[in-house]
């Protein structure tokens, strides 16, 4: 068997050319989407991804807003940039890029964010609501998976899918995305973390497989069942003296052995990545959208 690869990239070249049109639409009434920045420090992945935002809302007519903070600022210097992103009326959507600097502050800085505001979905209130299967702002990359699933024909209701790791950001909400009654879910869901004694009794059991691990290569060929649908979530950096930046990105899933054995796997870069950042804008979007309809 060699497995379909799930083109991430192409599924969100096309979400965002309909996220373009809905941006013309949308600025065409007065309301140009906004999307404020805040990034703290010096960190260079955090700097690659706010720079591949940024130009991923300039390609879809989004306004985007950065402020740079120096990594030596203060909790009162960030809480004062949040508070005025909540303030600016030209902006609808805010994302503080983590990890910051000061781990600790994290929760404080998302909590003032207005959930009406809440682009990544991290706020209390939208994590609740989401929960509860109301509407609300998802997480971009929770909500990416599902559309790419969807978009490659994947039904998910009925199927077992193997989630691997419980982050706030990925396993947890996709889990209970995942296994909710929706057009998206209906799967039955199992978690796997670093708890779980035999992950791969687990995973050897599943028709969908969903690494978010955040190590490379842990989840092989053997830990699948022949024909599963495997969907990497991982963006790990190894060593690579053959390139020009002195490395490569890897998914957590050993990609090369899986072809022979999945049905359908997403990639390690060109799979996951893009959805992420496509799933921030639809929800830039919906914001300005919903702030038209409330205004
Ligand atoms: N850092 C890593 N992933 C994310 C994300 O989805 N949103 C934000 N704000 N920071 C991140």
């Amino acid at each position: 068997m060699t497995a379909k690869r799930l083109d991430g990239k192409q599924i969100a070249a096309e979400m965002r050319a309909e996220i373009k049109h809905d941006v013309a639409a949308l600025t065409q009434k007065g309301v140009r989407p906004g999307l404020g920045v805040l990034l703290v420090g010096e960190d260079p992945a955090s700097r690659s991804y706010v720079t591949a935002k940024e130009k991923a809302c300039e390609e879809a007519g989004i306004l985007s807003r950065e402020v740079k903070l120096p990594a030596t600022a203060g909790k009162a210097e960030i809480l004062a940039a949040v508070a005025a992103f909540n303030a600016a009326d030209e902006i609808v959507g805010i994302l503080v890029q983590l990890p910051l600097p000061d781990g600790n502050i994290e929760e404080e800085v998302l909590n003032t964010i207005l959930p009406e505001k809440d682009v990544d979905g991290f706020h209390p209130v939208n994590v609740g609501r989401m929960m509860l299967g109301l509407p609300a702002y998802l997480p971009c990359t929770p909500h990416g998976i599902l559309h790419i699933l969807k978009r490659s024909g994947i039904e998910l209701r009925g199927k077992h899918v193997v989630v691997v790791g419980r982050s706030n950001i990925v396993g947890r909400p996709l889990a209970n995305l995942l296994s909710q009654k929706s057009e998206l879910g209906n799967a039955t869901v199992t978690v796997c973390h670093t708890g779980t004694p035999d992950i791969a009794a687990f995973t050897r059991q599943a028709d969908v497989v969903i690494a978010a691990v955040g190590r490379p290569h842990v989840i092989t060929a053997d830990m699948i069942r022949e024909g599963a649908v495997v969907v990497d979530v991982g963006v790990n950096r190894v060593e690579d003296a053959s390139r020009k930046s002195g490395y490569r990105l890897v998914g957590d899933c050993d990609y090369e052995a899986m072809l022979e054995r999945a049905s359908a796997i997403t990639p390690v870069p060109g799979g996951v990545g893009p959805m992420t950042i496509t799933m921030l804008l639809y929800n830039t979007v919906e914001c300005a959208r919903r702030r038209r309809l409330n205004d």
